[in-house]
């Protein structure tokens, strides 16, 4: 047992955790990172938003080799996939990354231990060494970032070969022919428009009468037409009843939520992407005397602080959006507050992007959200069929909306929906942040041709006077 005390023990090496330690020991503290995993970055590098991300973006360019490029006069006699290729340029983008954080931890003097941390007490953790052994590690502060997994369904069991959560979903080996997709969410639409895209048919199946609960119900509406022509068929208001998986293909059972005759439809992969849920297993709260909320999140103050003094919490495991970027953040205010600082994050100005083809991004609130609170606003929309940028390249489809506050015009969200929108929002997010009006965003000079100018014109529209339409 090493005498080593650091100032900053992080459970879990995650966008949260990671980020937590590289900016604590940039703020001179001696910080130790457990992970269990053999690599870092956690769900969102090994198999999430980077892994997705990079099928998202070759299976699009496979798409548009296949069907988009006739428009511009660029003639691909025939186009082929290569799955098996397509799958190994996936791994090496999230090796090259993994490996960036390990380079990282060693610039900035971050200790890395891999292994599966158990909290012993206030200031002490248990580790059982992924290389065998164990180890005790002391820490003035402890930092938990467990992150989350994926939420079950009774009934539906995963084994990641047919039955698949988003882990499966990125792995797949051959292109489906019918991929059934249980949950209409961040990751069941991704994913689902991936496999579209590589050739599979694909159902939706959604609890909900809409899709992607809490966006705003103008651009989820608009999302859904837009990937129903696509090609993915939905089943709104819909749950999966029963899979059998005795035969060569599964038999799904589906049944209306209200009740109703079942519905049985053969599939090759089911995909289970219903929400996520914290993650604590095996990390011993009950031993330091910390509980969970009835979602299973570890409570913490304004200070991320919880219950036991010297243990702090962030990200997936704590309330708010389960999103990358707030984790980030999260983990960059516990380390300055530790430092003595006074940082502050503003829950409002955290944007949430699909990244479907249109994307799909926003930030503040959604206008029933608004209408919920009571709030007088005015909203303004531009659709980038009116954007020139957007006719040049054929993108035309979706739209900016703003809403101001009807009385200040103080920016109250920011909607969009088209190509680049995940780029786009930013713009917005610091608008947001910098308590910007709407008049503000429609008079900064906005460069033209860019599809940015339709956020501008939205701006506008809140006051009535859009040049372009
Ligand atoms: P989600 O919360 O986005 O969507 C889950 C969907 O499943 C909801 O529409 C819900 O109504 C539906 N559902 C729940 N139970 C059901 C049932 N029994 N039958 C049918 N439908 C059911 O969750 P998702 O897509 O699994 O993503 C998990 C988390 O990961 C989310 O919090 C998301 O923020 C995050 N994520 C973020 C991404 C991004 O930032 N681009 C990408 C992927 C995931």
């Amino acid at each position: 047992m090493s005498d080593e005390v650091f100032d900053l023990a992080v459970i879990g090496g995650g966008p949260g955790g990671y980020v937590a330690a590289i900016r604590a020991a940039q703020l001179g503290m001696k910080v130790a990172c457990i992970e269990k995993r053999a690599t870092l970055g956690g769900t969102c590098l090994n198999i999430g938003c980077i892994p997705s991300k990079a099928l998202l973006n070759s299976s699009e360019l496979y798409a548009e080799a296949r069907d988009g490029l006739n428009a511009h006069g660029i003639k691909i006699p025939t186009v082929e996939l290569d799955l098996g290729a397509m799958q190994d340029q996936k791994s090496k983008v999230v090796k090259e990354l993994t490996q960036g954080i390990e380079f990282l931890f060693r610039k900035n003097k971050v200790t890395s231990i891999k292994g599966m941390a158990r909290l012993e007490g206030s200031g002490r953790i248990a580790v059982e060494l992924s290389a065998g052994g164990g180890q005790q590690v002391s820490a003035r502060n402890i930092l938990i970032a467990t992150g989350s997994e994926s939420a079950s369904v009774p009934g539906l069991e995963i084994d990641e070969e047919r039955i698949v959560s988003s882990t499966g979903a990125l792995e797949l080996e051959g292109v489906p022919g019918h991929l059934v997709v249980v949950g209409a969410g961040y990751i069941g639409l991704e994913l689902g428009t991936v496999w579209r895209r590589l050739g599979a048919k694909v159902t939706v199946v959604e609890w909900l009468d809409r899709i992607t609960p809490g966006m705003d119900l103008e651009v989820s509406r608009q999302f859904q037409r837009l990937l129903s022509r696509q090609g993915l068929g939905f089943k709104l208001a819909a749950k999966v009843t029963e899979v059998d998986d005795g035969g060569d293909r599964l038999l799904v059972t589906t049944e209306a939520v209200d009740g109703g005759e079942p519905e049985k439809m053969k599939a090759d992969v089911l995909l289970v992407a219903v929400g996520r849920r914290p993650y604590t297993d095996g990390l011993g709260l009950e031993q330091v005397g910390l509980k969970t909320d009835n979602h299973g999140r570890i409570e913490v103050d304004r200070h991320y602080a919880t219950s036991v003094e010297g243990i702090y919490a962030i990200g997936d495991v704590i309330r708010g959006p389960m999103l990358a970027h707030k984790a980030e953040d999260e983990g960059v205010c516990v380390a300055e507050i530790l430092a003595g600082q006074s940082p502050h994050l503003d829950y409002d100005a955290i944007p949430a992007v699909i990244y479907t083809a249109p994307e799909v991004a926003s930030v503040g609130k959604t206008e029933e959200q608004l209408k919920e609170a009571g709030t007088a606003y005015k909203a303004g929309k531009f659709p980038f069929s009116a954007n020139s940028r957007a006719r040049a390249t054929g993108k035309t489809d979706g739209f900016v909306k703003v809403l101001a506050d009807a009385r200040t015009d103080r920016l109250l969200g920011v909607h969009i929906i088209g190509a680049e929108a995940g780029t786009m929002i930013a713009e917005a997010a610091l608008a947001i942040e910098f308590g910007a009006s709407s008049e503000d965003l429609a008079r900064s000079c906005h460069a033209h041709p860019t599809l940015e100018e339709a956020i501008k014109e939205a701006a506008l529209a809140t006051h009535g006077a859009p040049i372009h339409i």
